[in-house]
């Protein structure tokens, strides 16, 4: 067997994936066009074009942008059943899926809109697929602590379909402190908590998620590098962090895979797998990042098989679940 038949074969999770990152040019195209929506790029091919990026705001800009077609709780869910078809195709076996309500609230789309529409394709991926999911809400880090609060209360009624709390969009300036009360909150009501954390904010970054936000997980931390104390914290407590090759690449966290720090990571004994975090913005989806840094890193099958195994052990699934994914290595 070959790396890419390898790794295509292994049962993966996903766990650091942007539903509205995975909004592809013809879809978003298609969907502008039933709601008469004008975008800003005349052009499937024009707006491929545009996608050259220097830095996380230079994408979240072009990202954002395009969240502006999807109005209706069919959008919702043609978006995200063309993620688990993508999926399925892969041998994703559990996504762990995040969406930003505020970039759909803020339009005056409802939260039940969009929620309803994610996990209707949440359910009929479980049942045509067999893919398992789980859902995280994930509050705007450029906007405030009280508008994370209002998201809050939208979400309560929907408790039972929400598994965790993250935090994105823009990191400088914005740190996981910011946010501290409403993490807080989050906690005492049972969710599991992720954070972007280190993509390109600082080390202490990565500390706040860790000791101020109690996070279970951290997005990104490649930065974490930095910090010898930090490493050895984060190892010795097999604390995730959610590795996002393409992404790194694209938005310039590194400027060749060949320089990538995953292999350096597994090394250093951090618990770490790889995801595809917006995929229709990165040029491509969950396999193609196994693929692309196992040629440039030269990873071995072994790492290949600790990765896709990390990435069941790291996700919100009960011990029974995650030992029947195991079981299938
Ligand atoms: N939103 C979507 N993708 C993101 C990323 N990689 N970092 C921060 N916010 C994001
Ligand atoms: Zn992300």
């Amino acid at each position: 067997m070959n790396m890419e038949q390898l790794i295509l074969s292994l049962p993966k999770a996903e766990l650091h994936l942007h539903i509205e990152g995975t909004f592809e040019p013809e879809l978003m195209f298609i969907i502008a066009k039933r709601n008469n929506i004008k975008l800003k790029y005349k052009s499937v091919e024009e707006l491929k074009k545009a996608y050259k990026f220097n830095n996380l705001q230079d994408f979240l800009d072009i990202y954002y942008e395009g969240c502006n077609a999807l109005l209706h709780e069919q959008d919702f869910y043609d978006l995200t059943y063309a993620y688990f078809t993508k999926a399925y195709e892969q041998n994703i076996v559990h996504a762990e899926i995040m969406f930003a309500p505020q970039t759909h609230t803020n339009r005056g789309v409802s939260f039940e809109t969009v929620i309803a529409g994610i996990y209707r394709a949440q359910a009929d991926a479980n049942k045509n697929y067999n893919i398992s999911s789980k859902l995280i809400i994930s509050f705007l880090r450029h906007l405030d602590e009280e508008a994370a609060f209002e998201v809050f209360e939208q979400a309560k009624p929907f408790r039972g379909l929400i598994d965790a709390i993250g935090l994105d969009s823009s990191e400088l300036n914005h740190p996981p402190a910011k946010f501290k009360h409403i993490f807080r909150e989050a906690r005492k009501n049972g969710f599991f908590i992720t954070a972007h954390a280190g993509e390109e904010g600082p080390p202490e970054y990565i500390w706040e998620a860790i000791n101020i936000l109690k996070a279970d997980r951290i997005d990104h931390g490649n930065r974490c590098l930095e910090n010898e104390e930090l490493v050895k914290y984060l190892a010795d407590n097999q604390i995730p962090l959610t590795i996002c090759p393409l992404s790194n690449l694209k938005l310039k966290v590194v400027d060749d895979l060949k320089k990538h720090p995953l292999k350096e990571m597994l090394d250093k004994g951090l618990f770490i797998n790889i995801n595809s975090d917006d995929p229709a913005y990165f040029g491509g989806y969950l396999n193609k990042n196994y693929i692309e840094l196992q040629k440039h890193l030269n990873l071995t099958e072994s790492e290949i098989i600790i990765l896709a195994k990390n990435s069941i052990k790291a996700s919100m699934l009960t011990e029974d679940e995650k030992n029947f994914h195991l079981s299938n290595f």
